[in-house]
């Protein structure tokens, strides 16, 4: 197994039966091994810096119904609500003057922000902040879509691919989704010449393996500038509710894996990470991570967006949310900084 890490690290890439073996195959000592070469990659090219964004969930409505997702249409617990254009200006407002040089709007598919209106925000955001990089998450679009927001200004969007197997995917997804039109997705958002960010849950129902081997495929194919990982958790209000969660250590090992892969990649320790074990956020970090996205939504939403259950800092401001995980970066020897931080994976 150690040769497969060395040869990981040596050509970044291995074979579906390759990595099989070695998802299959790890072990606590291993995994120590792997983290070791994998922080030895991330300060080679990205040193001890941490990268951060600014995440503003704009709106929880979704037209969506995806089976793992808190905020999915047929949950009629989740209290619904939209930001508008000058809130979220506002959360940007907040966020500069916090040292965020980025901005995420992320949402669901919300029909209710059109192109025109979306458009206006992004102009919006562009004028007042021209020094800020505005990174879109807000699902699958058409390529005249994410052209036009492109061209308003939008410089990178996150879109997961979820899972690359299309018969997991199907399990789950409504069948109105598919994973083939969400990997055009992926391919169109490339070449219009967005800095692109995909990724996958990790233990995700029904979930083996072999896909996450093809998982690793699809992201070496992509060559993305970014690819957030992180565990499923259960939501309450789901068919998935009695479904166990994916595991700190799973995620940990292949967050290391993604950094062999694909050393220049930005890779975030995710929110999702730090909700499952108290240290996760830096347990990611020291694994290969270099980016971690804290939340800007105005606190009286935050718990309204909540993809799955017990989702952190929904008590906090963002000041101090911000201001805590410096401390944190700051005690495992990383340190947060004010930059647009653009992707060295080009
Ligand atoms: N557990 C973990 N991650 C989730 N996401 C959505 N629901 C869950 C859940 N229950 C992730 C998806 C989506 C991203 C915004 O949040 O991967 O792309």
């Amino acid at each position: 197994m150690k040769a497969l890490i060395d040869k990981l690290c040596e050509t970044h890439t291995l074979t579906k039966e390759e990595w099989i073996l070695l998802i299959k195959g790890r072990t606590p000592r291993l995994a120590e091994y792997l983290f070791s070469l994998a922080r030895k990659e991330r300060h080679k090219y990205y040193g001890h810096d941490i990268y951060v964004r600014g995440l503003i969930e704009f709106t929880n409505y979704c037209k969506n119904d995806c089976l793992y997702c808190g905020i999915r249409r047929s949950n009629r617990n989740v209290h619904r609500y939209r930001l508008t254009r000058d809130e979220i200006l506002s959360c940007c407002h907040t966020g500069y003057e916090l040292g965020f040089r980025t901005f995420v709007l992320q949402g669901g598919e919300d029909g209710y922000f059109s192109d025109e209106r979306m458009t206006d925000i992004i102009y919006s955001i562009r004028k007042a902040y021209p020094d800020c990089a505005i990174t879109l998450s807000i699902g699958e679009k058409s390529y005249d879509s994410y052209k036009t927001f492109f061209e308003a200004g939008a410089d990178r969007y996150l879109l997961r691919h979820e899972t690359y197997n299309s018969g997991h995917y199907g399990r789950l997804h409504p069948a109105s989704l598919s994973a083939h039109d969400r990997q055009k997705c992926l391919w169109n958002l490339k070449e219009i010449g967005y800095q692109v960010g995909t990724g996958f849950m990790v233990g995700s129902p029904y979930q083996t393996a072999e896909h996450l081997a093809e998982d690793m495929l699809f992201i070496k194919e992509l060559n993305p500038h970014m690819a957030g990982i992180g565990p499923f958790i259960p939501h309450q209000n789901t068919p998935f509710r009695n479904e166990a969660a994916g595991t700190l250590e799973l995620t940990l090992f292949m967050l290391g894996l993604l950094r062999l892969m694909l050393p220049k990649v930005l890779l975030p320790s995710t929110t999702a990470l730090g909700t499952i074990d108290p240290k996760g956020r830096e347990l990611g970090i020291l694994a290969g991570a270099n980016v971690v996205m804290p939340n800007l939504s105005p606190d009286t939403v935050r718990k309204d967006y909540s993809l799955y259950d017990n989702k952190l800092c929904t008590g906090e401001e963002a000041a101090e949310c911000r201001k805590s995980l410096e401390l944190r970066m700051q005690a495992i020897g990383y340190q947060i900084i004010t930059a647009r931080g653009d992707s060295l994976n080009v």
